[in-house]
């Protein structure tokens, strides 16, 4: 049998709580059916997010201590920043305090009214930032990206004929860049190949656009490339990351994923664009050598990402998700395949096909999740939506549960107890019904709205 194994051991711990199932019910209600209204306290396995909940190396930690507190020209960001261009070998590194303040900077710079961004799939706050900028943003993604079953390895792919057909269409001179992301999020944490993104550069130098990366789920992406891609078999994970370096011109990332600390930062090659970015920096985040990072995190980053070139470090989360994913799979539980990084993804709709789309089935799957076990999910499908402006529901492509691997953090036998108490769910799926919003808000319903069984 394969047996993921971690090639790390665990030398600091934290103690959790398991409550009873009534308390859980209790709980959940209390929440308003809303996973994101949990208490930590009431949570057995967190497994609502992967982002700044991944744990850290003895080698981070040490580095902490040593981090150099100043406002200007601290040597903690000096140490950052000669690892980033070690790794990705450009010249210049912007902080931020995460992902979304690089997406601000980045919009705010590039995005006009009027322009298009196309890219393989949106994620929620790329998407908020561009069309808050005036722009649109354009999914080129291939015919497999939204098929919940495939045997594809790389979903994350841009369909290059449709780039190309948009490209024409619009005009070069409205496409401010194109973003690819690693490791695409809310397909279910799909990677693209090196072949694709060396395939997409081309057609970005034909028309004289911009390519722009958003690495911050890039360990699992490098991994899959390592694994699946014939021409990278013999290539190490930092050969990986150099070739994909160089094929873009702006890489973006949330060290809350990528480099197992929290934070965030913008790299180019281009002094140009990196001086158009500046000002943005020093006007949200904070001065350059912190952009909004305490020195610690800037310190725990450095070290987090060198080890990220390591394939032993990043390969736990991608070998317990597979395991998870097929021992689902033999239950008869329909989930996402191939497994991605970033989290298993049950496949609600199948799950519960006696719930309509506009109850919410991903949303209350997850809350009965939580009451039969005391995992906390994500609900990522319809409830996550908006309204359009007469109110009627926006149905989602797909209807998602996320139970995400935060990297390092979870054991097998959590991850078994998961399988277990899911598969039990599964059979006993009868007994989940619907939810209706009680309190629903305008905007991003999803964070702090209430439900109810209906
Ligand atoms: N890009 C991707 C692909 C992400 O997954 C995220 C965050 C961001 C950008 C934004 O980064 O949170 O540091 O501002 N994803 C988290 C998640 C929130 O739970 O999937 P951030």
């Amino acid at each position: 049998e394969k047996i993921p194994l971690e090639m790390h051991k665990v030398r600091i711990i934290q103690k959790l709580n398991l409550l009873p199932v009534e308390e859980r019910l209790k709980a959940m209600k209390e929440a308003g059916f809303n996973t994101f209204l949990l208490q930590n306290k009431d949570v057995f396995l967190d497994m609502l997010t992967d982002s700044g909940v991944n744990a850290m190396s003895d080698r981070q930690q040490a580095a902490m201590l040593e981090a150099d507190d100043s406002y200007a020209g601290s040597a903690s960001f000096t140490r950052l920043e000669k690892t980033i261009q070690e790794i990705f070998r450009k010249k210049y590194f912007l902080p931020a305090h995460q992902g979304r303040a690089c997406e601000n900077i980045l919009s705010t710079t590039f995005v006009r009214p009027g322009t298009y961004v196309p890219m393989n799939y949106h994620f929620t706050t790329t998407h908020a930032h561009i069309t808050k900028n005036g722009g649109k943003v354009v999914e080129v993604f291939t015919d497999e990206a939204l098929k919940l079953n495939s045997d594809h390895p790389f979903k994350g792919n841009i369909d290059i004929k449709k780039l190309i057909n948009l490209i024409q269409e619009v005009g070069a001179e409205n496409i401010p860049f194109v973003r690819m992301e690693a490791g695409t999020n809310l397909i279910g944490g799909q990677p693209f190949s090196l072949e694709n993104l060396r395939e997409v550069r081309k057609v970005c130098d034909e028309y004289g656009i911009k390519l722009v990366l958003d690495a911050s789920l890039l360990q699992d992406n490098l991994y899959f490339i390592k694994q699946r891609e014939d021409e990278c078999q013999n290539m190490t994970i930092r050969e990986i990351t150099w070739q994909i370096s160089d094929l873009c011109d702006i890489i973006y990332f949330s060290a809350r994923k990528l480099g197992f600390a929290r934070g965030g930062g913008i790299i180019t090659d281009s002094e140009e664009d990196m001086r158009a970015m500046r000002e943005y920096v020093t006007l949200y985040e904070g001065f350059l050598t912190y952009g909004g990072m305490s020195v610690r995190e800037i310190e725990a980053i450095a070290i987090g990402l060198e080890e990220t070139m390591d394939e032993e470090m990043i390969n736990q989360g991608p070998l317990f998700i597979e395991y998870m994913t097929n021992e689902l799979l033999k239950k008869g539980v329909p989930v996402v395949t191939p497994p991605g990084g970033l989290g298993c993804h049950i496949n609600a709709m199948e799950f519960l096909p006696h719930v309509p789309q506009h109850e919410y089935p991903a949303g209350a799957l997850a809350a009965a999740i939580y009451i039969a076990s005391g995992v906390r999910g994500m609900e990522r499908g319809t409830m996550s939506e908006a309204r359009d402006e007469n109110g009627v529901e926006n149905l989602a492509n797909m209807e998602l549960v996320r139970l995400a691997v935060p990297r390092r953090v979870f054991t097998l036998s959590q991850i078994q107890y998961v399988i277990d108490r899911v598969s039990w769910l599964y059979e006993n799926r009868h007994i989940i019904e619907g939810l209706k919003y009680v309190d629903e808000p305008k905007v991003l319903r999803f964070f702090v709205g209430k439900l109810d069984a209906l």
